[in-house]
């Protein structure tokens, strides 16, 4: 069964063609990064307008790489819920076209729901319940996954999420849009005892985070630096500043999952990609005889093969979506009900 999934949640367009859930023919993803950089931040309006000029061009070529044509889809996936409303429009009206003209199901997909079936697209039989730590530019959250379309969240960001804290950060150093890959570059080099940043929540029994005073201090150390004239030693700053951010993600998932009797831990969005939480969550949860699973570095951000996988199983379920289904910017995950057509 071949799947095309589209995701436009932010400012990557992406589609990609996976058969039976999990075989990946093609997985196209076109940044904007060289639009944003400039404003230091993702323009809504310009990621929009962009979104729409690009998504014909990145489905031809997801479907030229996987070397098949619309003829032979069997259905069209689109996330429909969590992003920027007027990119995630852009995708969802030209799956509904699609769907509609090829006489297709269309299959809509909560993005979150996306992120978290990238663990199941990349290991194929991850185990459930588990824990799914789910960490972007647009969210933290630590997820109790029951089962397939049975979701409870257990922790929250009350303020900023982790990858916006990283990328403003990066802003403030001089190290450009998106930075947390260069944050976390600079900091395999760097001395994370160097500085000391303030691990917020971190002794209190809540699973929620907040980042918001992470990002507050290292504003402060930067300026009172520049204020002196010296400069920051961006390695060791870097691997400071992160870790105060990994040392409360891993924390609270650890908890989350002795909490709930989970033994398998998986993490999914952006911010997965960072290769200091990959490496410590693993020989923490280690520690704690939990299995620690994460998505190669090609489905850690958005992308279309998660939301082609996440349909599979949907679709296999007997879900269908109505055509006239809505674009949300957001939408609850425990909500995310498989209903049947
Ligand atoms: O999932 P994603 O592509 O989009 C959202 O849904 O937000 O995540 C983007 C986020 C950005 O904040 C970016 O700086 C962060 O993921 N990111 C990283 C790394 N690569 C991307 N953060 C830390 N380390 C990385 N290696
Ligand atoms: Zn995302």
């Amino acid at each position: 069964m071949l799947i095309l999934g589209i995701e436009t949640a932010c400012d990557d367009t992406a589609a990609a063609v996976v058969e039976d859930g999990d075989a990946i023919l093609s997985n196209e993803v076109w940044t904007q990064d060289y639009i944003h950089r400039r404003f230091g931040g993702v323009v809504p309006e310009l990621a929009a307008r962009r979104q729409a000029e690009v998504l014909n061009t990145v489905i031809s070529e997801a479907l030229r790489i996987a070397g098949t044509t619309f003829e032979h889809l069997d259905a069209v996936a689109v996330n429909c819920r969590h992003g920027l409303l007027r990119s995630i429009m852009v995708g969802v009206s030209a799956a509904k076209a699609l769907a509609y003209c090829l006489s297709v199901p269309l299959i809509g997909i909560h993005h979150i729901e996306g992120h978290i079936y990238s663990n199941v697209l990349a290991h194929r039989n991850v185990e459930f319940p588990h824990i799914c730590l789910t960490v972007a530019g647009g969210h933290t959250l630590i997820i109790h996954v029951l089962g397939p379309g049975q979701y409870r969240i257990l922790g929250k960001t009350l303020d900023d999420s982790a990858g916006e804290v990283l990328d403003k950060v990066a802003r403030y150093l001089g190290l450009g849009f998106p930075g947390g890959r260069a944050i976390d570059q600079l900091a395999s080099q760097g001395d994370a005892s160097a500085f000391n940043f303030p691990r917020p929540l971190l002794q209190q029994a809540t699973l929620d985070f907040s980042f918001s005073g992470i990002k507050e201090s290292a504003r402060r150390e930067i300026e009172s630096h520049n204020s002196r004239g010296l400069r920051v030693d961006l390695n060791n700053f870097a691997a400071s500043f992160q870790q105060a951010i990994l040392d409360v993600l891993i924390a609270k998932a650890l908890s989350a999952a002795s909490m709930t009797g989970c033994s398998t831990i998986t993490l999914a969005g952006g911010v997965s990609a960072n290769t200091g939480l990959r490496k410590q969550l693993v020989e923490r949860g280690s520690e704690q005889g939990c299995t620690v699973l994460f998505p190669p570095l090609s489905l850690c951000g958005d992308n279309g093969a998660m939301v082609a996988c996440l349909a599979y199983f949907k679709l296999k379920a007997g879900h269908r979506s109505p055509l006239d289904i809505d674009a949300l910017a957001s939408a609850p995950l425990e909500q995310e009900v498989w209903r049947r057509a």
